[in-house]
Parts: C-alpha cells; sequence; structure tokens
C-alpha cells in the first residue's frame, strides 16, 4: 500500500469550534457563541481568499485576529484585549475531532505517507498536533506560507506535491473544507471530502470530492 496524504488542519483534524466554551463564558457573547464561532470562522477565511487574490499575505494568525476585530465591531460586542487574547491562546490549541487519532492510526498502519498541509503556519500547525498529541502520524508539516499565499491558489496545492515529491495522480487531499476539495481536485489530485454533519453542502461546481466520508476512520479504507 502507498500514497500520499495531505491533511487538511483546521476543519479536518482540529476542530474549530472548540473555542465554542471560551467564547459562552464571555457575557458580552453569550449564548450567541455558536453563531459567533461559525461567522468568525468564515471571516477568517474570506480574509485568506482576499489577501491570496490580493498578493495581500499575512500570516493566517492575523487574519484570524482580524477577523475576530470584525465579527465584535460588527456584533458590537465589546471584547477587552485580554479577551481576545484568550481567545486567540485558545485556538492555538484547538482541540482535535474524536475520530482523528484512531483515523489516522488506521491510515498509517495501511501504509499512507501522511503529512500535514494548511493554512496555518508550520508553528502553529506544529503546536496543534502536539497539543492534540497526534504529532506522530506526520512525516512533515507543510505550510502555505512557504509562498506566501492561501488554498486554494492552485500554486500551494504544487508546492506541496514539490516538497513531499509526489504527483496529482497518487496524492489526495483530505479535508472537511469544500472549497479545499475543489482547489485540490482543481489542481490535479484526488479530493476526498470529510462530510462531518450530514446537512454539510458540497459546493455545486461540477467538481464532485473523488471520495466522501463521514469520519476519518471511514478513510483508510475508502482510499485502499
Ligand atoms: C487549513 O488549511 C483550510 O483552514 C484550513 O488548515
Amino acid at each position: 500500500m502507498s500514497g500520499t496524504l495531505a491533511f487538511d488542519i483546521y476543519g479536518t483534524l482540529i476542530d474549530t469550534n472548540g473555542v465554542l466554551a471560551a467564547l459562552g463564558e464571555l457575557d458580552a457573547v453569550g449564548n450567541r457563541a455558536v453563531e459567533f464561532s461559525r461567522v468568525w470562522r468564515e471571516k477568517q477565511l474570506e480574509y485568506t481568499f482576499r489577501r491570496g487574490l490580493m498578493q495581500n499575505y499575512a500570516d493566517f494568525a492575523v487574519c484570524t485576529r482580524q477577523a475576530l476585530d470584525y465579527l465584535c465591531a460588527v456584533y458590537r460586542v465589546e471584547l477587552t484585549d485580554a479577551d481576545k487574547d484568550r481567545l486567540l491562546e485558545v485556538y492555538r490549541t484547538l482541540p482535535a475531532f474524536d475520530d482523528a487519532g484512531e483515523g489516522l492510526e488506521l491510515l498509517s498502519t495501511a501504509g499512507f505517507r501522511i503529512h500535514a498541509f494548511s493554512n496555518g503556519s508550520a508553528k502553529a500547525v506544529e503546536t496543534l498536533l502536539q497539543t492534540a498529541g497526534i504529532r506522530e502520524y506526520f512525516l512533515d508539516v507543510v505550510s502555505v506560507e512557504d509562498l506566501r499565499s492561501f488554498k486554494p491558489n492552485p500554486a500551494v496545492y504544487a508546492h506541496f506535491l514539490r516538497r513531499v515529491g509526489a504527483t496529482g495522480a497518487d496524492a489526495w487531499l483530505i479535508s472537511g473544507n469544500p472549497f479545499d476539495v475543489i482547489g485540490a481536485i482543481s489542481a490535479g489530485m484526488k479530493g476526498a471530502w470529510v462530510k462531518r454533519s450530514p446537512d454539510a453542502v458540497f459546493d455545486p461546481w461540477g467538481i464532485e470530492p473523488t471520495v466522501t466520508v463521514r469520519s476519518l476512520t471511514e478513510l483508510a479504507g475508502r482510499l485502499a
């Protein structure tokens, strides 16, 4: 068994909703934590898309911070700098999804070469994987920061393939983010969509995931 896996991080292995508890503890956010977390993530990604198009790169953590500032302004939520720093600290140590360890173990045993591939900086991703206790499964961490751009710029997928010495025909992008799966397939890779919620919708662009799974534990069997 062989095959190269580019594992997306945020929203695939690492749960961005891990900020919910910290958000809920803030009086100013209160029962809007779920909406706040969703919109924070959407705005963070929008900033990466825009910065990629504008060729005005800033670290993913800057996009995260600026999206938080935007949210506070839009929702008229007054957070102190200490509150924001605390939320961003939680973001730096978000938990893995429950199925991450078992899924990675199955893939590793099946002989796949597993790499992390993220919009996050290599340092931030290393910290997340170490904190979540799943670093051991990865050969290395490839970050878009090497190119100072973001997914889904086709150049970042090509960069991944060059870095790990793989061809698109042999390499899978594994992601819970439809835009990432479409980006990888459009750049010549195979794409597995981790459809974490039954209500999740894949963008109707006429580009379908090569494989769709409901959890990471299904992956090893489906990619074989
Ligand atoms: C990641 O690159 C897309 O945020 C996602 O980790």
